[in-house]
Order: structure tokens, then sequence, then C-alpha cells
């Protein structure tokens, strides 16, 4: 199989940030997508419904002229958010509230302290049908960094489950083993989303034979034997498991730097890597339901009618980006990609 053509696929997890930044990376994510789930973590957070619409209006303005381009919006969940809001953000058609324990990544010092604080807007959330989607790690002095995502699975994540029978939850960006089996189950209400760079990268890529900070993000990368088991998940053909790019552009001097950010920018290549990494599993016609169509299952929402096709051609990717006076470095920068984006066509 050397082409392959699959309904256009939808991203549910992107940061798009905002300003000169926004105005660099939409058009990337706009060419491939067709939808994108569009994380809060904005300064300051995005934590109402009234300030999701507003920035939802930057991103429009900020796509080439004409893009169908739909950003789904999402809240910051706070130890102060209302259960009121709730409400409103379903009515206003905010897709989903994020869930980020304070301290776990990129912009997450306003988030949540403590999960037993929420309990009330946890329950408005299940009465309104908006998802949680969580950066499932749980931090303190006291756990390995490496083992925050099973610390935080077993720890917050299944008593939430058992709290809020009616919560629909997608454990984003699963990096373990632990994770993958969890989301790969047969709870009906939890989903998992996977990177790119999850699926191809372990540890080694991002630590050995010096420090790679182009590939450093939240979760970090974990062993090989993790990946091979979200390899496995992902293309299984399970129901509840999709394409989240995580894609999270930080300029290069950012995470050039002594304290660098988490965030690995995948945007422009992120579908040519994912079809690499169902090849390699031998299950390339998987992809399609991973990466169009069980997605808008979980979340609602029709199959996109346009269509996509790529083609396996050997592809040079950038070595950088311009973000206004910033540079921003792709993952894989100056090497090539196996596939690339041939043609996408409207219904
Ligand atoms: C993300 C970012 O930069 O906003 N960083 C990351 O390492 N993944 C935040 C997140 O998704 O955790
Ligand atoms: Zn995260
Ligand atoms: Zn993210």
């Amino acid at each position: 199989m050397d082409t392959l053509t699959i309904p256009r696929p939808d991203d549910w997890h992107l940061h798009l940030r905002d300003g000169e930044m926004l105005r660099a990376v939409a058009p990337h994510s706009a060419a491939v997508f067709g939808r994108a789930i569009v994380m809060p973590n904005l300064t300051p957070p995005v934590t109402t419904t009234e300030a999701a619409l507003a920035y939802r209006e930057r991103i429009l303005d900020a796509l080439p002229t004409g893009s169908p381009f739909q950003p789904l919006m999402t809240l910051y969940l706070t130890d102060q958010t209302p259960p009121g809001e709730m409400e409103r953000a379903a009515a206003g058609g905010v897709h989903g509230i994020k869930l980020y324990p304070a301290g776990a990544t990129t912009n997450s010092a306003s988030g949540v302290t403590d999960l037993r604080r929420c309990e009330e807007t946890l329950a408005a959330m299940e009465a309104a049908g908006l998802p949680l989607l969580v950066h499932g790690e749980r931090v303190g002095d006291d756990i390995d960094i490496f083992d925050r995502e099973a610390a935080f699975i077993d720890t917050v994540l299944l008593p939430l489950l058992a709290r809020h029978p009616r919560l629909k939850v997608v454990l984003e960006h699963v990096t373990t083993a632990a994770g993958a089996e969890l989301v790969t189950g047969d709870d009906p209400r939890l989903a998992g989303t996977f990177t790119p760079q999850h699926l191809l990268y372990d540890r080694n890529h991002l630590l050995a034979g010096g420090l790679r900070p182009h590939y450093y993000c939240m979760p970090i990368l974990k062993r090989r034997r993790d990946r091979e088991a979200l390899l496995e998940a992902a293309t299984s053909g399970h129901p509840r498991v999709f394409l989240g790019t995580d894609s999270a552009p930080h300029p290069r001097h950012s995470k050039e730097s002594s304290c660098g950010c988490a965030g690995c920018y995948s945007a422009p290549i992120a579908l040519p890597l994912y079809a690499e990494a169902f090849e390699a599993a031998g299950a390339l016609e998987r992809l399609e339901a991973f990466a169009s169509r069980n997605g808008p299952a979980f979340y609602g929402l029709p199959v996109n009618e346009e269509t996509i096709t790529l083609e396996r051609r050997e592809t040079p990717v950038p070595v950088s980006y311009t973000a206004g006076n910033a540079e921003l470095i792709p993952l894989r920068a100056g090497g090539t990609t196996a596939w690339r984006i041939a043609v996408s066509h409207s219904p």
C-alpha cells in the first residue's frame, strides 16, 4: 500500500497558544485536521465559557481565509471553578473540561490541588454531559517522575470513576503500559489519546548519547516496553483510542535552556508520523479508525466528510519554523518522514 485515503482526521489534544505563536501554528493544524480539541493552558488560563468563546474567535482570526477548521473549546478546571459554569459551558458549545493537577506540566500552576475540592463541579459536569480531559500525572516529592502516571491512575483516576458513575473521562497522552491497559478495557466512559512521540520514541531518544530538549514533554517519554504497549493499544482497533498530538509549541530559547519547557511541536508532521507508527505495527488499515472515526464517536460528533490522502514518499522535515521573533523547532527537525500528505479533498 503506497497511498492511503481516509476521512479528514481530527486532533483531540492540541495546544495553539495565543498571539504570534497562534498565528504561526494554527495554519499547520488547519492544513491537516478538520477539528481540534484546543487546550486551555494559556497565561492566564481559560477558566470561563466567556474566555473560551473569545479565544475561539482569536483562533478563527488566525486561520487562512476560508479554512473550514473548527476549534473545539475546553475550560481549565481550578479548585474554584463554580458548578454553575458547567451548564453555561455545555450551552455555550464547550466540549470538555481539562484537569491539570497543579504543578504537573506547562502552565499548570492554577490547576487542581486536590480533586476532592471539585466534587460539586464534577457532578455538574456529569449532569451536563461534559467530558473531563485529564493530564494523568500525580505530582509529589515522593513520586518518581516515571511513576507519576501509574500513581495517578491508582490514587486519583480509578476512585474518580467510582465516585462519578456517569462521568466521561479522556486519559490524555497515555504514556505507560498501565495507562494503555486501562483505556483499552471495557469501561465505555473512558477513552485515551496517543501522541506521535510516545508511539515512536522512548526515554533513550531523549537521554542517551546527549540530552535532546525537543523530545522533552510531559508526561516524559517512558521505557521501550511502555512504548511497545502504547503502539499495541493504539493500533488495536479498540473504539476508544484515538489521535491527540499534544502538539505543544515553545520558542526555541525556552526549550534549549538550563531549565527547558516541556512540550514537543509536531503539528505539521504528526499525521505522517502516526502513519509510520501504524505501518511499523503492520496496522496501517487501522489508522482510519484511530485518526478519523473513534474520536468523533466518543465526543458525539459526525465524521468529517472531506478526505485526505497520504502517500509513501520520503519527505524532509524543516529544521525550524518562524513564530514572530521566535524560532520553533519541530519534532524530527532536519530529518525525514516516510509518508507525506499528498492531497486533501472536499466532499
Ligand atoms: C504541554 C504544553 O506545553 O502546554 N506540554 C507537554 O509537555 N505536553 C502541556 C501538557 O499537555 O501537559
Ligand atoms: Zn498534559
Ligand atoms: Zn497537552
